[in-house]
Parts: C-alpha cells; sequence; structure tokens
C-alpha cells in the first residue's frame, strides 16, 4: 500500500518535473501558460508598472514598440468593475501620455468609451508574484492586432521569468519579444491639474510623485 502510494507520487512528480523542464510548449504546458486569470484583484493592479517586453502579431507596430525608450502603466480609482489606466510612453525623450476608462467582466476587460480603436485584454497566468501578463485584441482602422506584455513593479526580473514570458510567447505564435531597456527612465504618472512635472531620475522601483 505504501509503496505503491509512494510510486505513484513518483510518477507524478517525474511528470511535473517534465512539464517545469520543458521549455518548448508542450500542449498542456500552453494550456497553463496562456490561461486567463480566474479572477483579477483590481487593487492588485493599482498604481505604477513598468513594461519589460512585449511581442505583437504585426512587424510595423512592433518596431514602434522597439522606438520607445520605456513605457509606463498606471492603473487607478478600483472599483468593483472599473479602473482608469494611463500609459505614458516615453519616446526619443518625450513623455506620451493615454488614459482611458476599463471596466472588468471578471479577468478580461475592454475599453470604455468611443476610441479609436476597440481593445479587449485579459490577465495570463505568471509565475512572478510582482508582474501581470496582458493580452490584447487591438482593433482599430491602423492595427488588428494580438499584443503581449509583460508588466512587473520592478525593471528587471529574473531570466526564469523571461523564459516563461518567451514561452507564453510562442504558445500563442507570436514574434520573439521586444524587450525594453531597463536603464531608460519611466515617465511618472500625469497629475490631475496637469502641472509641469519633472522626471523620475532615480531607483529601479516606481514610485508614485507627489508635488
Ligand atoms: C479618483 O478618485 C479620487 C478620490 O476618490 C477622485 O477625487 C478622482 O476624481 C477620481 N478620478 C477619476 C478619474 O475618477
Ligand atoms: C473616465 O470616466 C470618468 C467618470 O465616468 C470620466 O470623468 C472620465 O472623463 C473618463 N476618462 C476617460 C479618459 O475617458
Ligand atoms: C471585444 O469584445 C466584444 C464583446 O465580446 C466584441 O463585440 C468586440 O468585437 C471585441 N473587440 C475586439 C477588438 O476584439
Ligand atoms: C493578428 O491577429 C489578429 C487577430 O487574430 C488578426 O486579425 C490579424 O490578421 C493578425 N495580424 C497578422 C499580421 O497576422
Amino acid at each position: 500500500m505504501m509503496a505503491s502510494s509512494n510510486l505513484t507520487f513518483a510518477a507524478h512528480a517525474t511528470i511535473l518535473l517534465c512539464l517545469l523542464g520543458a521549455s518548448q510548449s508542450a500542449p498542456t504546458d500552453c494550456e497553463r501558460l496562456v490561461r486567463p486569470l480566474h479572477q483579477v484583484h483590481l487593487h492588485h493592479l493599482e498604481g505604477g508598472w513598468a513594461f519589460i517586453a512585449g511581442s505583437i502579431n504585426n512587424s510595423r507596430i512592433m518596431e514602434a514598440l522597439k522606438q520607445r525608450g520605456s513605457i509606463a502603466a498606471y492603473f487607478s480609482n478600483s472599483s468593483e468593475t472599473h479602473l482608469s489606466y494611463t500609459q505614458v510612453n516615453r519616446i526619443t525623450g518625450q513623455c506620451q501620455q493615454r488614459s482611458y476608462n476599463i471596466s472588468f467582466q471578471g479577468s478580461t476587460f475592454s475599453l470604455e468609451g468611443n476610441h479609436r480603436f476597440q481593445l479587449n485584454g485579459s490577465f495570463l497566468f505568471t509565475s512572478c508574484p510582482d508582474c501581470a501578463v496582458m493580452r490584447w485584441v487591438v482593433n482599430s482602422a491602423r492595427r488588428q492586432t494580438v499584443d503581449l506584455y509583460l508588466l512587473s513593479r520592478r525593471r528587471t526580473l529574473e531570466p526564469e521569468v523571461m523564459e516563461e514570458f518567451k514561452a507564453q510567447v510562442n504558445c500563442l505564435q507570436l514574434p520573439p519579444p521586444a524587450v525594453m531597456d531597463p536603464s531608460e527612465e519611466l515617465c511618472p504618472e500625469p497629475q490631475e491639474h496637469q502641472e509641469p512635472t519633472a522626471v523620475l531620475r532615480d531607483g529601479n522601483n516606481i514610485r508614485k510623485k507627489h508635488v
């Protein structure tokens, strides 16, 4: 009895190790890697994030991503179902911001209102506790794309996390991801009243700027 359950345990452990060890995407591995989260805790998203890497199924938009020095994302005003999302791209030293309201239905979200483009998104599995993996389906006059982004509270991540993200990109059959330069400054969160904003120069982590 004891021996047989030990054997069963050993068999399971071996299967698990095989799955973890497989860097290429066996179907079961991909299922796990690109599974949308059941539930997103919106309060967990609040605050600032750095885009670490991204992949888009469109080479023109992918090139545009590579031209960006850094991308910061700020989620705020969490309710049960709504958040405001501000993305600030640093492009040739300039900070360009866009803000959207997003509404959540479980772990999927969409842009509210009448924008130039439609976006449906979801958050996928990640083993990194201070990261988020976001999948977008974008539809606009300029692009119909699937995007996958790795965000983190930190600027640099362990190689294992990068490998896991690359595997997720592979599973979705997207091109190899662009990795953002962690030494490029992040643009600060725009202030409500739009005073001229100073640039955060220090630190590896994103801080909220209080003026
Ligand atoms: C966010 O919440 C604060 C405090 O409740 C409020 O003053 C502010 O207007 C809200 N911002 C938006 C964009 O709803
Ligand atoms: C988001 O929603 C709030 C309140 O519903 C509104 O005041 C604000 O203008 C919206 N922001 C954007 C960027 O659409
Ligand atoms: C987002 O989802 C809605 C509802 O399922 C759908 O009507 C819309 O076409 C989707 N938009 C995109 C860009 O996939
Ligand atoms: C990217 O994916 C979208 C959605 O599946 C598709 O409509 C579009 O044609 C794809 N783009 C390319 C360049 O394959």
